[in-house]
């Protein structure tokens, strides 16, 4: 079978290198990809956002499948558009029907969804300028701090973690009458602040069954010790050593149970990744936030981890036979660690020829590509996360010792990257 994955980042990269393993996949496409993904199979240049380009090429190549790496063609409704073509309607896309992906793509969904189903999460209430003045007084008498959540997609930086209430009533202000993120800010999410531990529980469901990939934490500030603004993500290292047996079955019975019922129950057609972002509270686990895709750069240690077939799942997934599979994983520690560009996540410069990728490595770490392109002989910088460096070990900090040695030897003016990836795990 031709499969077509859609994204270029080091999420698709880590896809790619999966999918490309499977005796299934007899050529793999990625649009647009990156020069890391043309190891895996074509790179196309097409944007996933085009979906009447993907359309087109889907047909013109007879591709059997298409998995969708990023939220943004999910919540604009790829899915739906190839159900309504006739010549695309018997291509299976792995990834939520729009009104799925309402999951991530709506703050205020999410949450009204979470209540329907009775699923733990912050208390909160919704405003938008109907109810404005309302908003206002009812943050005046919150307690702190206070998270401000812009409905719609922003980018990742739609959430903001008010410390008073002054900044509070600012953020709410520039959200909704200053238009800061536009239509997604025109209605806004006032939540409790709930204080804790996170992690990333991936979740896979053909709209009926599911699997629960193994799960990742993920380092999202830029600086050491957790400082600095919020990233894409850093780092990341799976297992994580809290969520432990216990822990995983609480997940299950009170949240992706639950909410997997609830999709099924609500009738939204959903063959895809759940990702849920959860936060451990003493020892009960709260949902922080869904997304309808899966996470970067948590995929780059779930998918080396992983030692299923992955074009079999998705073919289950599409047959809504996922109950005859179970997930097999590698019981080492993955961690992977992000080299970015000087300057991210603010402004940064691109085209910046980068070395040492052609070192040699050993059998137990990959090297995965985010925003880098191929010029001629060269690989170039060509985003703000550039790549990332996976390793398994026994312990966490044999895992990151192994990927901090490979970066080390990898370089490109202003690379950084944060050497303690793991630290409350060592
Ligand atoms: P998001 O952009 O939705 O991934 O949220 C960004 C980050 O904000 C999350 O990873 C959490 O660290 C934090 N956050 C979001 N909601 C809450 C909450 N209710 N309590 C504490 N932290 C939160
Ligand atoms: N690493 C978090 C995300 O992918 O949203």
């Amino acid at each position: 079978m031709k499969i077509l994955l859609l994204g270029s980042g080091g999420r698709e990269h880590a896809l790619a290198w999966k999918l490309a393993q499977s005796p299934l996949c007899s050529t793999l496409f990625i649009a647009p990809g990156n020069a890391g993904t043309s190891g895996c199979g074509v790179n196309v240049n097409l944007s996933p956002l085009d979906f009447e380009a993907v359309g087109k090429f889907c047909v013109a190549e007879s591709i059997g499948m298409v998995v969708v790496g990023p939220e943004e063609p999910l919540v604009r409704g790829i899915v739906d558009f190839f159900a309504a073509d006739r010549a695309l309607r018997n291509i299976p896309v792995i990834g939520p029907s729009a009104s799925g992906a309402r999951l991530e793509g709506s703050k205020a969904f999410s949450k009204q969804f979470m209540d329907r189903h009775h699923i733990p999460t912050a208390g909160y209430r919704e405003f938008n300028s109907s109810n404005y003045a309302e908003g206002i007084g009812y943050l005046q008498q919150h307690s702190l701090p206070i998270v401000l959540k812009a409905d719609g997609l922003a980018a990742g930086k739609g959430v903001m973690i008010c410390q008073n209430h002054v900044e509070a009533v600012a953020e709410f202000e520039l959200m909704l009458q200053g238009h800061k993120f536009g239509e997604a800010g025109n209605t806004v999410v006032v939540e409790e602040f709930l204080t804790g531990i996170e992690l990333s529980v991936f979740v896979l469901t053909d709209g009926r069954h599911f699997l629960t990939l193994p799960p990742a934490k993920d380092y999202k500030r830029v600086g050491e010790g957790d400082k600095g603004p919020n990233t894409g993500g850093m780092g990341a290292v799976s297992p994580v050593p809290f969520a432990d047996a216990v822990f995983m079955d609480k997940i299950t019975q009170r949240i992706i149970i639950p909410t997997i019922n609830g999709l099924l129950a609500e009738k939204i057609d959903y063959k895809g990744f759940v990702f849920i972002g959860v936060i451990k509270v003493g020892e009960d686990p709260y949902v922080i936030e869904y997304n309808c895709r899966l996470g970067d750069p948590e995929t780059e240690v779930v998918m080396p981890r992983l030692k299923n077939d992955l074009v079999e799942l998705f073919t289950a997934v599409t047959e809504q036979r996922l109950n005859e599979w179970e997930i097999e994983t590698d019981h080492r520690t993955a961690c992977t660690i992000v080299a970015v560009s000087g300057g991210y996540p603010g402004s940064y410069e691109k085209g910046l020829p980068i070395t040492g990728l052609d070192q040699p490595l050993t059998g137990d770490t990959l090297i995965f590509h985010a925003g880098t392109r191929a010029e001629k002989d060269a690989i170039l910088t060509n985003g703000g996360r550039v790549l990332c460096v996976t390793s398994f070990a026994e312990t966490v900090y044999e895992a990151v010792d192994k990927s901090r040695d490979v970066l080390d030897k990898i370089d490109y003016d202003g690379i950084y990257y944060r050497r303690d990836i793991g630290y409350e795990f060592l």
